[in-house]
């Protein structure tokens, strides 16, 4: 398994968008990673410490000059202990102060301290964002290695319509998170994953489709990005967040999903294909809305395409891997599409006890050789996690 770092220090600064740093450290802790925040004195005044110190399950800092409850130097042991420390959100104040070298607070002082990363998130009025000193302070941060998540256009507290909205929440917990896994394994490779359902239309309104949500599918897009890929996702409709640092595909039909598949084949090194694409679409695709009638409705459908078959049969260098969703016989049915379809990796999981909707999965990975290794239910980016493992260490 790969190793971890795992403390992320926040850095809250005093402006409108505080309260959405609780978002943040939700979905860090959720990754299970530490948490330790630091306040400025302005951003007690948005929300309380004590919502904080209750999420990231740690003691907030805000006054350097505190008693100190353990015998170290609270802002030396945090710059220390810190494997990156995030400003979000940043205001232009301790934008300005850390690009002029001012450290007066906890925050700007841990930040001078620190030789972590240091990752800045501004969120502020569009005019103080596109003022000329803010632009240059940033530049000059830049210069000397600091890093920026950008902020996004939208509607902001203020009313006004601009640049400055905090870049969305899950996007900055996983970036944070990408920034801190190493090794990087699969720096260089290129990584190609489908995700979710794709839907067999019956007319204009209506469509058939199954209950996969995507999650699986996105969690290993994911891993791959974290892990240094270069990564393709194609996806079938699904309510989840574009994933940052990931080219998107989205598909709806088997034969979007084929196609898009195909013209990335060639150039890629790795396939995972968790999409569960539709087996069958209906003889007759109605260009107008079927009429309800008193009497029964019997529809006719045709095989669709095989994806992963066609993938297998046109195989060169590329390592390809199935997931086999099976409500019985399951080892069974996914050897035998192991092997029928040249795969190299066949991932089985028994859809009767976990696997769509949910967060967890339990599989089994079956490979070429025969080996099987069983896992214990798990999050689903670990599930996604074991299996880059497993592929990595017999390439
Ligand atoms: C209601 C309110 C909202 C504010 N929102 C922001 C903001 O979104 N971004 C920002 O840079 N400053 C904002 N400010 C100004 C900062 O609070 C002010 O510059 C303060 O000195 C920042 O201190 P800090 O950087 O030490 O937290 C806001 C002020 C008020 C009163």
């Amino acid at each position: 398994m790969q190793e971890k770092s795992n403390c992320v220090v926040i850095g809250v600064s005093g402006g409108i968008a505080a309260y959405k740093a609780l978002d943040i450290i939700s979905a860090l802790r959720k990754k299970q990673i530490e948490v330790n925040v630091i306040m400025t004195e302005s951003a007690t005044r948005f929300v309380s410490p004590l919502s904080f110190q209750s999420l990231s399950q740690n003691m907030v800092t805000v006054d350097m000059f505190e008693e100190p409850k353990a015998w170290e130097i609270q802002h030396i042991s945090l710059a220390k202990k810190a494997d990156i420390l995030l400003v979000a959100p940043a205001t232009a104040n301790i934008i300005g102060k850390v690009a002029n070298g001012i450290a007066d607070d906890m925050l700007s002082t841990t930040i001078m301290a620190t030789k972590a990363k240091v990752v800045f998130a501004p969120a502020m009025n569009t005019n103080m964002y596109e003022n000329p000193i803010v632009q240059e302070n940033i530049a000059k941060l830049k210069k000397y290695g600091y890093e920026f998540i950008e902020p996004a256009s939208g509607r902001l507290a203020c009313g006004d319509e601009g640049r400055g909205k905090l870049a969305d929440t899950k996007y900055i917990a996983d970036k944070i998170e990408s920034m801190l896994y190493e090794p990087k394994d699969l720096e260089g490779k290129r990584v190609l994953v489908t995700a979710g359902p794709t839907i067999a239309k019956l007319d204009p309104v209506r469509y058939i489709t199954n209950r996969s949500t995507g999650k699986m599918g996105y969690a290993v897009a994911e891993e791959a990005r974290d892990r240094g890929a270069e990564v393709i996702l194609i996806s079938g409709p699904t309510s989840l967040k574009d994933p940052f640092g990931i080219q998107l595909i989205r598909v709806d039909t088997n034969e979007e999903m084929l196609k898009a598949v195909l013209s990335n084949y060639e150039d890629v090194d790795i396939v995972i294909k968790t999409a569960a694409v539709a087996d069958y679409k209906p003889k007759i695709y109605s260009k107008e809305k079927i009429k309800k009638h008193d009497e029964d409705l019997m529809l006719e459908f045709l095989r669709d395409n095989d994806i992963l078959k066609i993938l297998g049969e046109k195989k060169k260098h590329q390592v390809l891997v199935g997931f086999a969703a099976e409500s019985h016989s399951l080892l069974e049915n996914a050897e035998k599409k192991l092997n029928n379809k040249n795969l190299d990796y066949i991932v089985a999981n028994n859809i009767i006890h976990t696997g769509f909707a949910s967060e967890d999965n339990k599989v089994s990975i079956i490979c070429k050789n025969g080996d099987i290794i069983d896992l214990e239910p798990m999050l689903k980016k670990q599930v996604a996690k074991n299996l880059f493992d497993i592929i990595n260490k017999r390439r």
